[in-house]
């Protein structure tokens, strides 16, 4: 089990400021003192270029960058670190899959499915992918409570190239059946390209069973530095793909008239990657495993229960997706009637509590849900109770002053 009170210890910003909420950690997660010594260590004692230099802190800085790569290969179950692809975060994942795979297969006329409630990184490039290459867009609709619409999504794979979907949603907070959404994906002859920012920070991720093709997410949300992102993608597919960045580190050989690519995944690491950040990446790997991640959901779902049940005694609080923990990921958006997101997350601020108010990177979907923005309280392994006692107390408050 979790013990929140403990775990902040090891987060020097809770020193810094004790009295301070933190409820936004879907937007980016706190760092523990482990990360930043592990960064602050690399710069200290083997500070060098990756991949180059041959005397002995160049290649401390190239082992300690490629042995993280296995330990990204273990935490998420693929079957060869090659399958690993360091990125700066879940949307350069999105755009490498997009330049590297779809610039070079999708053709006039092919299909492209996303659907609506994705964040518009995981939107965006599929969108753009279409208007270059000619290709169709189609986006799978929601059910009112946030699922996605079985019958649209049966239609609209039909056909499919390529099937986009987050595994969690960072504005409904629901956590899709991703290994079933890649067997339909299958079964339409499309490949799956999961975007998991928003699941797998906060649960066992195993690639190999949940059959996808790419998943891509972003190390600052799961304790790592700014600047580490990971796509997975099966090798196969990764051998047959062209390189996102054209320039060093990518090549194997040049001659004035053609260039020989490196072998995957350095194909798709061109210039001096962020060592540092994949350093802490590695750190944050190991506390989180550490902790387990079926306990660190666990402790998630907890707090989402109980943030559910707080915000339901709030008048006129409308909580967005689904109204219990269990197909839940840890955060809530919701909207207090009659008074807009930034004056709540500005009243809350004053009582020192972080949320995110807006649209979240998200406004198709909240086009759809027919409201500009939302507030969002996400949670992590350093939140307790006591933490959505204050929000829902502030809440309290907010509702007092705009009556
Ligand atoms: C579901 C989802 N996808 C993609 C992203 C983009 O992540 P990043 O900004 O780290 O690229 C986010 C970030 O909030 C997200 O929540």
């Amino acid at each position: 089990m979790i013990d929140a009170e403990r775990i902040r210890k090891d987060f020097p910003i809770f020193q810094a400021h004790p009295r301070m909420v933190y409820l936004d950690s879907a937007a980016t997660s706190q760092r523990p003192a482990a990360v930043i010594d592990a960064v602050s260590n690399f710069y200290r004692k083997y500070n060098a270029n990756v991949a180059r230099g041959l005397y002995k802190i160049a290649e401390e800085a190239t082992l300690g960058y490629e042995n993280v790569r296995k330990k990204t290969q273990m935490f998420i179950k693929a079957r060869s670190d090659a399958e690993i692809i360091f990125t700066k975060n879940s949307t350069e994942g999105a755009n490498l899959v997009m330049r590297g795979w779809g610039a070079k297969f999708i053709r006039k006329g092919d299909k492209i499915v996303t659907t609506l409630m994705e964040h518009h990184s995981d939107f965006v490039p599929w969108q753009q992918l279409a208007k270059m290459s000619g290709a169709k867009f189609e986006v799978v609709g929601l059910d009112d409570d946030g699922a996605l619409d079985q019958d649209d999504l049966g239609r609209k794979l039909k056909g499919a190239k390529l099937f986009a979907f987050s595994s969690a949603s960072n504005v409904l907070g629901i956590r899709y059946d991703a290994k079933a959404l890649c067997a339909l994906a299958r079964e339409a002859g499309a490949l799956s390209v999961v975007d998991g920012a928003q699941s797998v920070p906060s649960m066992p991720t195993d690639v190999k069973a949940m059959g996808c093709d790419f998943l891509f997410f972003s190390g600052h949300k799961m304790l790592a530095p700014f600047g580490s992102g990971v796509l997975y993608g099966r090798e196969e597919l990764l051998e047959k793909m062209d390189p996102f960045l054209y320039g060093s580190s990518m090549i194997r050989m040049v001659t004035k008239e053609r260039t020989q690519w490196n072998d995957v995944p350095h194909k798709f690491e061109a210039g001096t990657p962020i060592v540092d950040a994949v350093v802490g990446l590695g750190a944050a790997i190991d506390y989180l495993e550490g902790l387990g991640m079926g306990e660190v959901q666990k402790h998630e779902e907890m707090l989402i229960a109980y943030m559910l049940k707080r915000l339901g005694e709030v008048r006129g609080l409308d909580i967005i997706g689904p109204q219990s923990a269990s197909a839940r990921t840890g955060l809530v958006a919701f909207s207090l009637e009659g008074v807009h997101p930034h004056d709540v997350s500005a009243m809350l601020a004053e009582d020192d509590i972080c949320v995110r108010s807006g649209h979240h990177c998200a406004m198709p979907l909240h086009g759809h849900l027919g409201i500009p923005a939302s507030t969002r309280a996400s949670v992590y392994i350093y939140n307790r109770k006591e933490d959505i006692d204050a929000l829902a107390a502030s809440l309290q408050k907010v509702r007092k002053v705009f009556g």
